[in-house]
């Protein structure tokens, strides 16, 4: 079985690569490095003791596609590449419009030319917006997007849907991942913002590492337990473990419908200083923080009903959130060289 993994290189990407490894799959990953280093392929592969392919590439460019597959004998395909930031988004909305459902569509048509028929997209919890109940299932409704990021999300899961009923035989698993956190437990992968992070997790092991004075933590008058704003926050690795159960679903039992979507969280909802604490009791150091204003467009409350994952793909979050805690702070050490 030889998986397309599209932005491999990056903080899910080469989290999932190990444990696709792991599952006896092989890899080509195609990456363009635009928000990721390439060292940290080499990193995967002393993980795994395998060699993926790494092709270094944009899935924007039919061309460089086609070659992909025409090298290669592709069975499945992983879609991960993609821009990222919330914020950004609303400053390059063209960008993020092009690159974001770009990509998915050249993919979806070269897919299509390959006769490649199983597809697991990387979406987002995003497209349920400030959900009117909790927690979240897969029907809950689709909400307005915030963002051209979140808006992207939901065009590129229409796509599938609409390319999936226009092409029998074609599968596809859509993954709504919640908050991913931690890293690799040895500490050699993990995410690597560049500049400023906007996520809470590096933003909380650089403070600690001291690369960031304080850690702002935006709003404390919520309607939530402390006041701060709650997420369901999933090991990298367990969101990992996801796609490799999501290809299963494909490969071993063709499903019922041709686009299955599951939500990928713990089930759990964690407020933002209830995450704070478990790093600090996790690695035994203490972080500076402050509380400031509500962040534009940050949501109260969200959290996932994890259970069609858990009956369907077989699937459930294991690791705690103290174990996410304690692994990211790791590859933050590893990465910095802190002793
Ligand atoms: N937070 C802080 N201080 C920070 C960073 C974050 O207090 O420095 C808070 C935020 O206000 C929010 C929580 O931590 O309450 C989580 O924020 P993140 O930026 O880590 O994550 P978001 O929930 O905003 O966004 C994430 C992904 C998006 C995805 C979205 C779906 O980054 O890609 O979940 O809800 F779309």
């Amino acid at each position: 079985m030889k998986v397309l993994v599209t932005g491999g290189t990056g903080f899910i990407g080469s989290h999932t690569i190990v444990e696709l490894y792991a599952a006896g799959m092989d890899v080509v990953n195609v990456d363009n490095l635009s928000n990721s280093e390439a060292f940290i392929n080499d990193r995967v592969n002393a993980i795994t003791g395998k060699h993926s392919t790494f092709i270094n590439a944009d899935i924007t460019n039919e061309d460089n596609l086609r070659n992909i597959f025409r090298n290669h004998s592709i069975d499945a395909v992983i879609h991960f590449a993609a821009f990222k930031s919330v914020n950004e988004s609303v400053e390059k909305p063209l960008e993020y419009y092009k690159n974001n459902i770009g990509a998915t569509i050249t993919l979806l048509k070269i897919m299509d030319e390959f006769k490649v028929t199983q597809l697991v997209f990387s979406s987002s919890c995003t497209v349920y917006g400030q959900p009117d109940e909790l927690p979240v299932t897969e029907d809950s409704p689709i909400k307005e997007a915030a963002t051209p990021y979140g808006y992207t999300k939901q065009v590129c899961e229409q796509i599938i849907m609409d390319f999936a009923h226009a092409n029998a035989g074609f599968y596809s698993v859509i993954l709504r991942y919640f908050n991913p956190v931690g890293a690799h437990n040895s500490g050699t992968i993990g995410e690597l913002p560049r500049g400023v992070p906007n996520n809470l997790g590096p933003y909380i092991t650089q403070t600690a590492a001291g690369i960031r004075e304080v850690l702002k933590i935006f709003g404390n008058d919520y309607d939530t337990p402390d006041g701060t704003c709650v997420r369901d926050f999933i090991h990298v690795c367990d969101l990992a473990k996801a796609h490799v159960a999501a290809l299963q679903k494909l490969i071993k039992e063709k499903p019922t419908q041709s686009v299955l979507v599951y939500n990928v969280g713990t089930g759990k909802g964690n407020t933002v200083l209830e995450v704070v604490k478990a790093f600090e009791k996790a690695t035994g150091i203490s972080v500076n923080y402050t509380i400031t204003g509500r962040r534009e467009g940050d949501i109260e409350k969200i959290w996932a009903n994890a259970a069609k994952a858990e009956k369907e793909l077989h699937w459930k979050a294991e690791r705690s959130l103290e174990e996410a805690m304690l692994h990211a702070w790791l590859w933050e050490k590893n990465y910095r060289n802190i002793l």
